[in-house]
C-alpha cells in the first residue's frame, strides 16, 4: 500500500525537483555563505613579509578609517597599531565575508560577475588586499617598522563630509527624540536653499549631527543616530515662502542612516532652482536608547555656473512595492521584477532595496537571446548602499530591453537581520513587510545620444573580442541614416 503510493507520487517529484532547479541556480541562502580566503603566495609574497606598517595601515586608511576614527559612526577606532591589534583577527573574518551580510567595508558588489571595478567612490579591497590582511593576521600581525606607517589620517572639519567640503550646507530644523519611544514619521517642513540662480548639483550628502558623545561606542548602524531615513524633494518657493510649488518639484535620492553620498554624472546634474526650498516631506526617527537631540545637514556641491546637463529625462524603475509573497522559515526565495525599457537608457546607479529577509539582488538586461548579468550584490539590511556606475563603464541598453531585477530572501533563522523567521509577510513599508525595489536611477537618451556613447565606449575596448557586459550592441553595425534626423542633400 505505502510503496504503491509512494511510486505514484515520484513523477510529481521529479517535476518539483527539476522546476526548483532551474528557478533557484544560485545559493544565496545565508547558511551557504563562504568567506573569501586567499594565498598570499600567489601574490608572489611572502606571508612573514606582512606588516601593519607596509601593508595593512594603507588599506585601513583607504577603505576604514572614514568611520572607523573618534566620531566616525564606527563603533571602535583604526586610527593607530595599538588600536587596530585587538582586532586583528575580528578584522580578518569580517572582510573575508567581502560581498556578504556582514561584510567590511559595507559594500557588497560581488567582483566575480557582470561589470567590475565600475563604480564612483569604491572603498572595497581588492583580492591583494584581503591576502595581505589574512596573512597578516595569521603570522600574529606584526608592527613591522613604524617609521613605514603612512603620515597619520588627520580628522578635519571638512572630514565630516566624505565627498570634501561642500559649496553650501543647509540644516535642517533640531528634534529631540526621547530615550525609548513609539517611532515617529511625519513632514518636518521646508528648508529654503537662498539660491539666487539655478545651479545644478554634483553631489548631495546627507548627514546627522547630534549630542552622542563621539567616544560612545554602537554595535549597531543605528545606534548612533535618531533619523532611520527619510525622503525628500525641492521646488520653488510660493510667494509667501510657506511650501513649493507642486510644478516645480524635483526629487532626490533617499536619505538613509549608513547610506552613501549621492554623487550625479557629468552628463546628468541634477536641476536645484532660484529661490528653492528642500521639502522634507516624510522623515521616519527612532529612539535609540539615549535622550538624543539633533539635526540634518545636507551638504551641497554645483556644477559650475553656466553648465547644463545632457541628459534631463528619467528612465523607468524596477521595483514591486505590494505584490510580495514572501514565505516564513525558507532561505534562498528568489523573486523576479522587470520592466521593457520604451528608450534607449543609460543606467546610472544600482540601489537593491529589500527588508530585513533581503540578501541579494541581481540586476539583468535581457537583450534577444541574451541574458547579460549586469551586477549581483549582497544585500545586508542593516547597510543600505547604493552603487553609482562610472560614466563610461554604466549600462548602455537599447529600447526593447528588458530590465529585470531578481530579489533572494532569507527567512530562515540563519538570518540575523530576521525579527521572526515564523510568519508569513507581504509587501509593506515596514521593516517586518517586505519591499523589493531598484531605488537606483537611469536616464534616457535619443537615438543619436546613444550610438555617440556607443562610439565612445566602443573607443575603451581593445577590439572586438574585447566585451563589454553593459553594452549589449556596442558591436552591432551603425544604421546607416542620418542620426540627426536633417536631409540628405
Ligand atoms: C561606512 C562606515 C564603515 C566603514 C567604511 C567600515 N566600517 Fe567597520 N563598522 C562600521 C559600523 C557602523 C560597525 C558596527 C555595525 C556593524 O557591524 O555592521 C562596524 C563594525 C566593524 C567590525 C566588527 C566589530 C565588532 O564589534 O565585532 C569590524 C571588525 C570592522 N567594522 C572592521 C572594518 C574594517 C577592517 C574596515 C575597512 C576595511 C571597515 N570596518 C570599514 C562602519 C564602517
Amino acid at each position: 500500500m505505502i510503496a504503491r503510493n509512494s511510486l505514484a507520487l515520484l513523477p510529481i517529484l521529479a517535476l518539483f525537483f527539476s522546476a526548483q532547479t532551474t528557478a533557484q541556480p544560485h545559493d544565496a541562502s545565508v547558511a551557504a555563505h563562504q568567506p573569501h580566503y586567499y594565498d598570499i603566495a600567489d601574490f608572489d609574497m611572502q606571508g612573514s613579509d606582512i606588516t601593519y606598517a607596509d601593508h595593512v595601515a594603507p588599506i585601513l586608511q583607504r577603505s576604514c578609517l572614514q568611520c572607523h576614527r573618534p566620531g566616525g559612526g564606527g563603533p571602535m577606532s583604526f586610527m593607530s597599531y595599538d588600536e587596530v591589534r585587538p582586532w586583528a583577527p575580528v578584522i580578518m573574518y569580517r572582510t573575508a565575508m567581502r560581498d556578504r551580510m556582514g561584510a567590511m567595508p559595507p559594500w557588497y558588489i560581488e567582483k566575480d560577475i557582470g561589470i567590475t571595478d565600475g563604480f564612483e567612490s569604491d572603498y572595497s579591497l581588492s583580492d591583494l588586499d584581503l591576502a595581505m590582511i589574512q596573512a597578516w593576521v595569521q603570522n600574529g600581525a606584526p608592527r613591522g617598522n613604524p617609521a613605514n606607517e603612512p603620515p597619520p589620517f588627520i580628522v578635519t572639519e571638512g572630514d565630516d563630509w566624505t565627498l570634501g567640503e561642500p559649496d553650501l550646507v543647509l540644516v535642517g530644523p533640531e528634534k529631540i527624540r526621547p530615550a525609548v519611544a513609539p517611532d515617529w514619521w511625519g513632514d518636518l517642513g521646508i528648508v529654503p536653499t537662498g539660491l539666487t540662480e539655478d545651479r545644478y548639483v554634483q553631489s548631495i550628502e546627507v548627514k546627522e549631527f547630534n549630542d552622542i558623545p563621539d567616544d560612545l561606542g554602537s554595535s549597531t548602524v543605528g545606534g548612533r543616530y535618531i533619523w532611520h531615513h527619510m525622503t525628500y524633494s525641492s521646488g520653488i518657493l510660493s510667494e509667501d515662502g510657506t511650501y513649493i510649488l507642486p510644478e516645480s518639484r524635483v526629487g532626490w535620492p533617499i536619505h538613509e542612516v549608513g547610506r552613501n553620498a549621492d554623487q550625479f554624472a557629468d552628463s546628468a546634474g541634477r536641476l536645484l532652482q532660484a529661490n528653492s526650498a528642500l521639502h522634507l516631506n516624510a522623515a521616519h526617527m527612532h529612539s535609540n536608547g539615549r535622550e538624543t537631540t539633533g539635526h540634518l545637514e545636507f551638504g551641497i556641491k554645483f556644477f559650475p555656473i553656466g553648465y547644463k546637463p545632457k541628459y534631463t529625462t528619467r528612465g523607468p524603475r524596477t521595483g514591486n512595492g505590494i505584490d510580495l509573497d514572501v514565505l516564513p522559515g525558507r532561505p534562498n526565495q528568489e523573486l523576479r521584477n522587470s520592466v521593457i525599457l520604451q528608450e534607449h537608457t543609460k543606467i546610472m546607479a544600482f540601489e537593491p532595496h529589500l527588508h530585513a529577509p533581503g540578501v541579494r539582488m541581481c540586476l539583468e538586461a535581457i537583450w534577444g537571446h541574451n541574458v547579460f548579468t549586469l551586477n549581483c550584490v549582497g544585500y545586508d539590511h542593516n547597510w543600505v548602499k547604493q552603487y553609482i556606475y562610472k560614466e563610461d563603464k554604466a549600462p548602455l541598453l537599447p529600447k526593447g530591453t528588458i530590465l529585470q531585477t531578481i530579489a533572494y530572501m532569507d527567512t530562515s533563522a540563519a538570518n540575523p537581520n530576521l525579527a521572526d523567521p515564523r510568519n508569513w509577510a507581504g509587501g509593506g513599508r515596514r521593516s517586518v513587510s517586505n519591499m523589493f525595489i531598484d531605488l537606483g536611477y537611469s536616464v534616457t537618451m535619443t537615438e543619436e545620444q546613444f550610438q555617440e556613447e556607443m562610439a565612445a565606449r566602443r573607443e575603451t575596448l581593445a577590439d572586438r573580442n574585447e566585451y563589454d557586459v553593459g553594452c549589449p550592441l556596442c558591436w552591432a553595425p551603425v544604421p546607416e541614416y542620418d542620426l540627426a534626423g536633417g536631409s540628405e542633400d
